[in-house]
């Protein structure tokens, strides 16, 4: 079992999904775990006593990640009860996929917004104080195809390579800080967000799948507790694949 006794971790978008298997993890692993959640304020706060019931404090914030007020807000709020952050997971993210010729406007923006803006903002917020603390952990979620590309995904897939850019310039700016930063692209995941594709596109995604399964949320879970750690302390600037071999 990897330890994270005693570490604080901030997790956006951690009320479901991969980022619930990402918070539920860290909290098995000793961690402390605050969520970011946006409208199901029921659902956070059944996340929040998933994460005490394992024997660790929790708390959840509501707020919007591409939002810098929400985010001031949200940092203010953590800092009122924790003392240090060890652990940030950029996590939320939304998919308005279409074909170029019919996305519209709003969408390109939307999508920029939360899942690069978003991931922007709460770095530059909470990286502040890693870099007063001299260390800490950053784990961005990307995706394949913010590396592979994809077919009616033009601004998702933007979004996601544009992570991955950020990950590797924060991981030389703060290596310096003892700070490292990585991406976990995953694949095809099973949560809500893959849950509204029709089954002949989940079939015939997975023919393109060498292991011949979707993901679970905790394959992402498993990774991102191991960056977390001072196992991966030598280990920054990556995009490691949890993916089933996708992008092979
Ligand atoms: P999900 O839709 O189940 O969860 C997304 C989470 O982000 C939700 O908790 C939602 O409330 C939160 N969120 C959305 N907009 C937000 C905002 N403006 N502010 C704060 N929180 C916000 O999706 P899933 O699958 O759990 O996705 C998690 C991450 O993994 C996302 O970044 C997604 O792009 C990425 N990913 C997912 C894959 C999959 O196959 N499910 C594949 C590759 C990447």
């Amino acid at each position: 079992m990897l330890k994270l006794q005693g570490k604080v971790a901030f997790v956006t978008g951690g009320s479901r999904g991969i980022g619930k298997a990402i918070a539920l993890k860290l909290a098995r692993c000793g961690s402390n775990v605050v969520i970011n959640f946006t409208s199901n304020e029921e659902a956070a706060q059944a996340v929040v006593k998933e994460i005490e019931a394992l024997g660790v404090r929790a708390l959840a914030l509501k707020g919007n990640v591409a939002s810098a007020e929400d985010v001031k807000f949200m940092l203010e709020s953590f800092e009122q009860q924790f003392e240090s952050i060890d652990i940030l997971v950029n996590n939320a993210g939304i998919t308005r996929d279409n074909l170029l010729i019919r996305m519209k406007e709003s969408d390109w923006d939307s999508v920029m917004e939360v899942n690069l803006k978003g991931v922007f903002l709460c770095t530059k917020a909470f990286a502040r104080k890693m870099i007063k603390q001299k260390k800490g952990k950053i784990i961005n979620i990307s995706s394949v195809v913010g590396v592979s590309g994809n077919a009616g995904q033009s601004n998702y897939s933007a979004s996601k390579a544009g992570v991955i850019g950020f990950t590797k310039s924060m991981a030389k700016e703060l290596a310096s800080k003892g700070i490292n930063v990585n991406a976990v692209a995953p694949g095809f995941i099973e949560t809500d967000m893959t849950a509204v594709l029709g089954e002949s596109v989940k079939e015939g995604l997975i023919e393109g799948i060498p292991l011949k399964r979707y993901g679970r949320p905790e394959d992402i879970a498993n990774l991102v507790a191991f960056l977390s750690s001072e196992e991966a302390h030598y280990i920054t600037g990556q995009v490691i694949h949890v993916d089933g071999g996708m992008n092979i």
